[in-house]
Protein backbone atom coordinates (compact mmCIF):
# COMPACT_ATOMS: atom_id res chain seq x y z
CA UNK A 1 0.00 0.00 0.00
CA UNK A 2 3.20 2.58 1.11
CA UNK A 3 4.46 1.74 -2.39
CA UNK A 4 1.69 2.57 -4.52
CA UNK A 5 0.60 5.56 -2.41
CA UNK A 6 4.05 6.78 -3.39
CA UNK A 7 3.84 6.27 -6.56
CA UNK A 8 0.52 8.18 -6.57
CA UNK A 9 2.06 10.85 -5.10
CA UNK A 10 5.10 11.20 -7.48
CA UNK A 11 2.48 10.73 -10.42
CA UNK A 12 -0.01 13.21 -8.94
CA UNK A 13 2.70 15.79 -8.24
CA UNK A 14 4.23 14.98 -11.89
CA UNK A 15 0.77 15.70 -13.23
CA UNK A 16 -0.09 19.37 -11.15
CA UNK A 17 3.57 20.34 -12.31
CA UNK A 18 2.65 19.96 -15.68
CA UNK A 19 -0.71 21.72 -15.69
CA UNK A 20 -3.43 19.27 -15.04
CA UNK A 21 -6.69 21.18 -14.28
CA UNK A 22 -7.59 18.84 -11.71
CA UNK A 23 -6.63 15.26 -10.07
CA UNK A 24 -9.45 12.92 -10.35
CA UNK A 25 -8.71 10.10 -7.79
CA UNK A 26 -10.29 6.57 -6.64
CA UNK A 27 -8.65 3.39 -6.94
CA UNK A 28 -9.07 1.69 -10.59
CA UNK A 29 -9.51 -2.11 -11.25
CA UNK A 30 -5.71 -3.71 -13.13
CA UNK A 31 -5.45 -6.62 -15.22
CA UNK A 32 -2.31 -7.54 -13.31
CA UNK A 33 -4.05 -8.72 -10.32
CA UNK A 34 -7.30 -9.80 -12.68
CA UNK A 35 -8.13 -13.91 -12.41
CA UNK A 36 -7.55 -15.98 -15.15
CA UNK A 37 -10.62 -15.74 -17.43
CA UNK A 38 -12.66 -18.67 -18.76
CA UNK A 39 -11.71 -19.85 -22.01
CA UNK A 40 -12.71 -17.67 -24.81
CA UNK A 41 -13.24 -14.94 -22.52
CA UNK A 42 -11.24 -11.67 -22.44
CA UNK A 43 -9.40 -10.41 -19.42
CA UNK A 44 -11.38 -8.23 -17.00
CA UNK A 45 -9.67 -6.33 -14.63
CA UNK A 46 -12.18 -5.86 -11.62
CA UNK A 47 -11.90 -9.50 -10.76
CA UNK A 48 -8.62 -9.17 -8.49
CA UNK A 49 -7.96 -7.32 -5.47
CA UNK A 50 -7.46 -4.03 -6.98
CA UNK A 51 -11.09 -4.42 -9.02
CA UNK A 52 -12.16 -5.12 -5.71
CA UNK A 53 -10.68 -1.94 -3.80
CA UNK A 54 -11.95 -0.13 -6.59
CA UNK A 55 -15.73 -0.86 -6.23
CA UNK A 56 -16.49 -2.41 -2.90
CA UNK A 57 -19.84 -3.57 -2.26
CA UNK A 58 -21.92 -3.25 0.73
CA UNK A 59 -21.48 -7.08 1.35
CA UNK A 60 -17.48 -6.65 1.31
CA UNK A 61 -15.87 -5.77 4.26
CA UNK A 62 -16.84 -4.40 8.00
CA UNK A 63 -15.66 -1.01 6.18
CA UNK A 64 -18.19 -1.00 2.95
CA UNK A 65 -17.89 0.94 0.37
CA UNK A 66 -17.79 4.15 2.21
CA UNK A 67 -15.82 7.00 1.42
CA UNK A 68 -13.12 3.94 1.48
CA UNK A 69 -10.59 6.18 -0.80
CA UNK A 70 -10.96 9.60 1.39
CA UNK A 71 -7.94 9.48 3.77
CA UNK A 72 -5.64 8.08 0.59
CA UNK A 73 -6.66 11.62 -1.27
CA UNK A 74 -6.31 13.46 1.82
CA UNK A 75 -2.55 12.25 1.72
CA UNK A 76 -2.16 13.05 -2.06
CA UNK A 77 -3.57 16.20 -1.50
CA UNK A 78 -1.20 17.01 1.20
CA UNK A 79 1.48 16.13 -0.84
CA UNK A 80 0.43 18.47 -3.98
CA UNK A 81 -0.34 21.43 -1.82
CA UNK A 82 3.48 20.37 -0.19
CA UNK A 83 4.63 20.52 -3.74
CA UNK A 84 3.96 24.11 -3.91
CA UNK A 85 0.28 23.25 -6.31
CA UNK A 86 -3.17 24.23 -5.79
CA UNK A 87 -4.52 21.48 -8.30
CA UNK A 88 -8.26 20.99 -7.04
CA UNK A 89 -7.90 17.21 -5.72
CA UNK A 90 -11.31 15.20 -6.06
CA UNK A 91 -12.03 12.29 -3.93
CA UNK A 92 -14.64 9.52 -5.29
CA UNK A 93 -15.44 6.30 -3.80
CA UNK A 94 -18.63 5.62 -1.92
CA UNK A 95 -19.67 8.92 -1.42
CA UNK A 96 -23.84 8.82 -1.70
CA UNK A 97 -24.96 11.97 0.39
CA UNK A 98 -24.99 15.74 0.52
CA UNK A 99 -24.12 14.94 4.40
CA UNK A 100 -20.88 12.69 3.45
CA UNK A 101 -19.87 14.96 0.60
CA UNK A 102 -19.92 17.92 2.57
CA UNK A 103 -18.14 16.88 5.71
CA UNK A 104 -14.80 15.59 3.03
CA UNK A 105 -15.34 19.23 1.83
CA UNK A 106 -15.53 20.93 5.25
CA UNK A 107 -12.11 18.87 6.60
CA UNK A 108 -10.51 19.61 3.54
CA UNK A 109 -9.92 16.31 2.38
CA UNK A 110 -10.78 17.00 -0.90
CA UNK A 111 -11.99 20.25 -3.40
CA UNK A 112 -14.24 18.01 -5.00
CA UNK A 113 -16.49 15.19 -4.65
CA UNK A 114 -17.29 12.82 -7.28
CA UNK A 115 -19.56 9.65 -7.64
CA UNK A 116 -20.21 6.92 -9.94
CA UNK A 117 -22.63 4.56 -8.65
CA UNK A 118 -25.17 7.25 -6.44
CA UNK A 119 -25.11 9.05 -10.05
CA UNK A 120 -26.10 6.47 -12.03
CA UNK A 121 -28.88 5.37 -9.45
CA UNK A 122 -30.00 8.48 -9.20
CA UNK A 123 -28.14 11.32 -12.19
CA UNK A 124 -30.98 13.76 -10.84
CA UNK A 125 -29.10 13.44 -7.77
CA UNK A 126 -27.53 16.90 -8.27
CA UNK A 127 -30.73 18.79 -8.80
CA UNK A 128 -32.77 17.28 -5.93
CA UNK A 129 -29.47 18.35 -3.60
CA UNK A 130 -29.66 22.27 -4.55
CA UNK A 131 -33.40 22.43 -4.33
CA UNK A 132 -33.12 20.62 -0.80
CA UNK A 133 -34.72 17.63 -1.93
CA UNK A 134 -32.11 15.18 -1.10
CA UNK A 135 -34.96 13.01 0.57
CA UNK A 136 -36.08 11.84 -2.33
CA UNK A 137 -32.96 10.95 -4.01
CA UNK A 138 -32.66 7.38 -5.10
CA UNK A 139 -29.74 5.78 -3.25
CA UNK A 140 -27.79 3.38 -4.73
CA UNK A 141 -27.48 0.30 -2.61
CA UNK A 142 -23.92 -1.12 -3.58
CA UNK A 143 -24.34 -4.31 -5.03
CA UNK A 144 -22.80 -3.92 -7.82
CA UNK A 145 -25.74 -5.07 -10.34
CA UNK A 146 -24.46 -2.03 -12.77
CA UNK A 147 -20.97 -3.81 -12.55
CA UNK A 148 -21.93 -6.88 -13.55
CA UNK A 149 -23.66 -5.95 -16.83
CA UNK A 150 -20.58 -4.20 -17.63
CA UNK A 151 -18.80 -6.79 -16.97
CA UNK A 152 -20.60 -8.83 -19.24
CA UNK A 153 -19.98 -6.24 -21.58
CA UNK A 154 -23.65 -5.36 -21.79
CA UNK A 155 -25.19 -1.88 -21.77
CA UNK A 156 -24.91 -0.57 -18.01
CA UNK A 157 -28.18 0.21 -16.22
CA UNK A 158 -29.10 0.35 -12.70
CA UNK A 159 -31.38 -2.27 -10.73
CA UNK A 160 -33.47 0.62 -9.00
CA UNK A 161 -34.93 1.75 -12.21
CA UNK A 162 -33.82 -0.12 -15.10
CA UNK A 163 -37.10 -2.35 -14.76
CA UNK A 164 -39.41 0.96 -14.04
CA UNK A 165 -42.53 2.19 -16.34
CA UNK A 166 -40.80 -0.06 -19.52
CA UNK A 167 -44.38 0.69 -21.46
CA UNK A 168 -43.50 4.40 -21.24
CA UNK A 169 -43.78 5.28 -24.63
CA UNK A 170 -40.88 6.21 -26.64
CA UNK A 171 -37.98 5.15 -24.41
CA UNK A 172 -34.62 3.49 -25.12
CA UNK A 173 -34.48 -0.33 -23.94
CA UNK A 174 -32.55 -3.49 -24.07
CA UNK A 175 -32.56 -6.91 -23.84
CA UNK A 176 -35.84 -6.96 -26.12
CA UNK A 177 -37.64 -4.56 -23.72
CA UNK A 178 -36.57 -5.62 -20.80
CA UNK A 179 -34.35 -2.98 -19.27
CA UNK A 180 -34.71 0.67 -20.13
CA UNK A 181 -31.81 2.50 -20.57
CA UNK A 182 -32.19 5.66 -19.01
CA UNK A 183 -34.55 6.40 -15.62
CA UNK A 184 -37.94 7.67 -15.73
CA UNK A 185 -37.74 11.34 -15.49
CA UNK A 186 -37.92 13.62 -12.35
CA UNK A 187 -39.83 16.66 -12.17
CA UNK A 188 -39.69 19.08 -9.34
CA UNK A 189 -43.31 20.43 -8.98
C1 LIG B 1 -20.47 0.45 -14.31
C2 LIG B 1 -19.14 0.97 -13.85
C3 LIG B 1 -18.06 0.92 -14.71
C4 LIG B 1 -16.79 1.39 -14.29
N1 LIG B 1 -15.73 1.35 -15.16
C5 LIG B 1 -14.53 1.81 -14.74
C6 LIG B 1 -13.39 1.78 -15.60
O1 LIG B 1 -13.49 1.39 -16.77
N2 LIG B 1 -12.18 2.19 -15.11
C7 LIG B 1 -12.04 2.63 -13.80
O2 LIG B 1 -10.93 2.98 -13.38
N3 LIG B 1 -13.10 2.69 -12.98
C8 LIG B 1 -14.32 2.29 -13.42
N4 LIG B 1 -15.39 2.35 -12.56
C9 LIG B 1 -15.14 2.74 -11.16
C10 LIG B 1 -15.53 4.16 -10.89
O3 LIG B 1 -14.72 5.04 -11.64
C11 LIG B 1 -15.35 4.50 -9.39
O4 LIG B 1 -13.99 4.48 -9.05
C12 LIG B 1 -16.01 3.49 -8.49
O5 LIG B 1 -17.26 3.14 -8.98
C13 LIG B 1 -16.09 4.02 -7.07
O6 LIG B 1 -16.89 5.18 -6.97
P1 LIG B 1 -18.44 5.10 -6.54
O7 LIG B 1 -18.45 4.41 -5.21
O8 LIG B 1 -18.91 6.52 -6.52
O9 LIG B 1 -19.13 4.25 -7.57
C14 LIG B 1 -16.65 1.91 -12.98
C15 LIG B 1 -17.77 1.97 -12.13
C16 LIG B 1 -19.00 1.51 -12.55
C17 LIG B 1 -20.16 1.59 -11.59
S1 LIG C 1 -27.09 -1.10 -9.90
FE1 LIG C 1 -27.72 0.89 -9.11
S2 LIG C 1 -28.05 0.56 -6.93
FE2 LIG C 1 -26.82 -1.15 -7.66
S3 LIG C 1 -24.68 -0.56 -7.29
FE3 LIG C 1 -25.20 0.02 -9.40
S4 LIG C 1 -25.88 2.15 -9.28
FE4 LIG C 1 -25.95 1.32 -7.19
Amino acid sequence: MVAVLTTAMYYAIEFARNGFDFLSLSKGGKFEDAHQPKVGQAVYPYTGRSGYECMPTVMSDERGPFGRNVPLVEIIKRSVTEAGFDTPLIATGGIGTFEEAEEILKRGQADIVGMARQALADPDWFVKVKLGRGAEVRRCTYTNYCEALDQAHRPVTCKLWDRVDLEEPGIATVDEGRRRLEPPEWKPD
